[in-house]
């Protein structure tokens, strides 16, 4: 099954939210593969976000994702990158969908709680597992539910 690459940023784990934005994938029926929190250094943020390098924007992107604790993921499913964005919502909180994290969540683009790979992107998804965690830090395991969630 395809995995994909989630984490709470630093304002979401300020406001307690790593527990409501688990249970919501759990409850897509997506499985938790591997986790961890821990704190981005500039090089590490630099390398996740290296696609934004030179934009207005990028500076304080860098600073703000280094400000405090993140909370990384790693949710595989079918179609896993692709429904996690549509579950995040749009960029800024104030465009997204109520319904979605970001439209339930946030109101500022710049405290916008969560990232997840695009899946527009091709391979974002494992490049940036990759970048985040070892493959033997990743699980791989049957849930007894996994026939009632797959024809
Ligand atoms: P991520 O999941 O964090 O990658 O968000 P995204 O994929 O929805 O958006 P994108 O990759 O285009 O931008 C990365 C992050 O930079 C966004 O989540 C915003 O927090 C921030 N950002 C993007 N565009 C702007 C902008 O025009 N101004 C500011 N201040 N921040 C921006
Ligand atoms: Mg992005």
């Amino acid at each position: 099954d395809e995995r994909t690459f989630v984490m709470v940023k630093p304002d979401g784990v300020q406001r307690s939210l790593i527990g409501e934005i688990i249970s919501r994938f759990e409850h897509r029926g997506l499985k938790l593969v591997g986790a961890k929190a821990l704190q981005l250094d500039e090089e590490l943020a630099k390398t996740h976000y290296s696609e934004h390098e030179g934009k207005p924007f990028f500076e304080g992107l860098i600073d703000f994702i280094t400000s405090g604790p993140v909370f990384a993921m790693v949710w595989e499913g079918k179609d896993a990158t692709r429904q996690v964005r549509r579950m995040v919502g749009a960029t800024d909180p104030a465009e997204a969908a109520p319904g979605t994290i970001r439209g339930d969540h946030g109101l500022d683009l710049g405290r916008n709680v969560i990232h997840a790979s695009d899946h527009e992107d091709e391979g974002a998804n494992e490049r940036e597992i990759a970048v985040f965690f070892d493959e033997e830090e990743l699980l791989d395991y049957e849930q007894a539910t996994d026939e009632w969630r797959y024809e």
